[in-house]
């Protein structure tokens, strides 16, 4: 694990001089209040103090804004540090925002208490859930070189529960930790070259990661792949020395009543196969394989949580490279269950993979299917680096925005216009890959390429899909805000659990 430990603290407890304390703040009218149980804990005065020292400072309590401060007369703490909440009438977003500030920035090796003041298990649940995402730090491949003055994020918080019942804290805070672990395992598998992880270890890992839960795995290798129809799959590895696997992840609790099938794109690197892509656009695509990360994070999430709901994950692992063994342009592939897909361009390879994870997903008539790729850069125009985009099924798209609102994810509904499907005709196939030189809604393109290898239930009406592309916020490029940290995100975990809970409710 690579973020801290986050754990609850007793708000009788005393801080102590190794001890950093946390608080947030908001201003309003140049008048700073800061919330926390510091004034119950410290008295009134202290408070007043600090809030006069934030004035000092101008403190403007926005989002995003961290001042570490020498601790107040009367306070015994290593120090202060106040994160800026943006807003005096914090939603649990804006208190799981300032505690992620609160995990990238108070960095150093001095254990930290963060008080933000909750009252209620939710608003707890959010500030250990931001605490633990914005710890988060990948040092795998940190070599002798790292100089030690390079900032640490801290690697053990403190959050302090108030006056919440013992039961209901320690309820929230192992949601918190479960959903922060999803994420963390999301960019741990990202951040990993893909010199180290290719599909057969990766699917090895997989084994590994489900030991101890109620989760069963299953693994195609590229043989059985081949001998069963999967040639998507089979299609977009064969130019790769690494070949392909599919990998099934299912949690089948006796309680279930709902069925969820996840398809993920685990595409361990995106060359661009004989289509090559350009130097700078190759640059990355380690992360191609963040959609199947992120639905395997999911499955064992829920099976963690014990959430009473039926989830299948189905992971489509290739590496896509160029070689004498690889697909052509004008190529024909068979998808499992026969359609067959001209490739018109290899580098359009994710799209193949999921439409075979798609037929799988369908062949075992689930209530709902979401898939989860970093299909397309036209996601990237048309969205930017922090929206995913929901194409598909609209009452199922409602499902899951509502579940991203609830997470503080941002995903935005995009049509699928049926007169795109035309650009796709084959002369020879059933269709075609891509429409060569058209870059009209690419992504939605895509999305209706997709829409043909989803499946009907058994009265035959088309069973309820939702894609999520997730090109643009699978990577912060930039540095980090909020709970969000420079590299991999793990976007849409957070929403996929949420939406797995509303399932088990339905
Ligand atoms: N993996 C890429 C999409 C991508 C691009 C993800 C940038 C993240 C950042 C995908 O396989 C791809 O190459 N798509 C092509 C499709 C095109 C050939 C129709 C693209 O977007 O250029
Ligand atoms: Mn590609
Ligand atoms: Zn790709």
């Amino acid at each position: 694990m690579t973020s801290a430990s986050i754990s609850l603290r007793s708000p009788d407890q005393q801080l102590t001089e190794e001890e950093v304390l946390v608080v947030a703040a908001s201003t309003a009218d140049g008048e700073v209040s800061v919330r926390g149980s510091l004034g119950a804990s410290f008295g009134t005065e202290i408070e007043a103090a600090l809030e006069a020292s934030l004035e000092a400072v101008a403190f403007g309590g926005k989002k995003d804004e961290f001042v570490r401060l020498p601790a107040p007369a009367g306070v015994t703490a290593k120090a202060v540090a106040v994160v800026g909440l943006g807003t005096a009438e914090p939603d649990l977003e804006a208190l799981r925002y300032a505690a992620g500030v609160a995990g990238r920035r108070a960095t150093g090796s001095a254990p930290v208490v963060l008080d933000f003041g909750v009252e209620t298990p939710a608003e707890l649940e959010a500030v250990a859930e931001g605490a633990g995402l914005g710890s988060y730090d990948y040092t795998d491949y940190r070599g002798t070189g790292t100089s030690s003055e390079e900032p640490v994020a801290p690697r053990r918080i403190e959050v302090v529960h108030g006056a919440l019942a013992a039961e209901d804290a320690a309820t929230a805070l192992e949601r918190a930790r479960t959903s922060a672990e999803a994420v963390e395992l999301v960019r741990d598998l990202v951040n990993v070259p893909a010199l180290d992880l290719y599909p057969a270890n990766y699917a090895d890992k997989v084994q590994e990661l489900v030991e101890g839960l109620p989760i069963e795995v299953a693994v195609w290798d590229e043989e059985q792949l081949v001998a069963q129809g999967f040639g998507g799959i089979a299609g977009v590895g064969q130019g790769s020395a690494r070949p392909p696997r599919l990998v099934k992840v299912s949690y089948h609790p006796a309680a279930a009543e709902k069925h969820i099938a996840l398809v993920g794109k685990g595409i361990t690197f995106d060359t661009g196969g004989l289509s090559l892509k350009p130097p700078v656009s190759m640059i990355g695509m380690k992360y191609d394989m963040a959609g199947s990360a992120t639905v395997l994070a999911a499955v064992l999430a829920a099976a963690r949580l014990d959430l009473p709901v039926r989830l299948t994950a189905w992971l489509c692992l290739a590496e896509n490279m160029p070689s004498g063994v690889a697909i052509r342009p004008g190529d024909v592939l068979t998808i499992r269950g026969g359609r067959t897909v001209e490739v018109l361009n290899t580098d359009a390879e994710g799209r193949l993979v999921m439409a075979d994870g798609l037929v799988a997903a369908s062949e075992e008539k689930p209530d709902a299917i979401i898939d989860v790729a970093t299909l397309t850069g036209a996601a990237v125009v048309a969205l930017g680096n922090r929206y995913t985009a929901a194409m598909g099924d609209e009452r199922l798209i409602d499902q899951v925005l509502q579940a991203a609102d609830a997470a503080g994810e941002k995903i935005w509904p995009m049509p699928l216009p049926e007169e795109l499907r035309p650009l796709l005709a084959s002369d020879i196939a059933d269709i075609a890959n891509v429409k060569p030189g058209n870059t009209a809604g690419g992504m939605l393109v895509a999305g209706v390429f997709l829409k043909d290898f989803v499946g009907k239930d058994d009265a035959g009406v088309t069973i309820p899909w939702a894609h999520l592309d997730i090109a643009g916020p699978a990577q912060n490029k930039d540095g980090g805000y909020g709970y969000t940290v420079k590299g991999p995100t793990g976007v849409t975990v957070r929403t996929l659990l949420r939406l797995a809970e509303a399932f088990s409710r339905a």
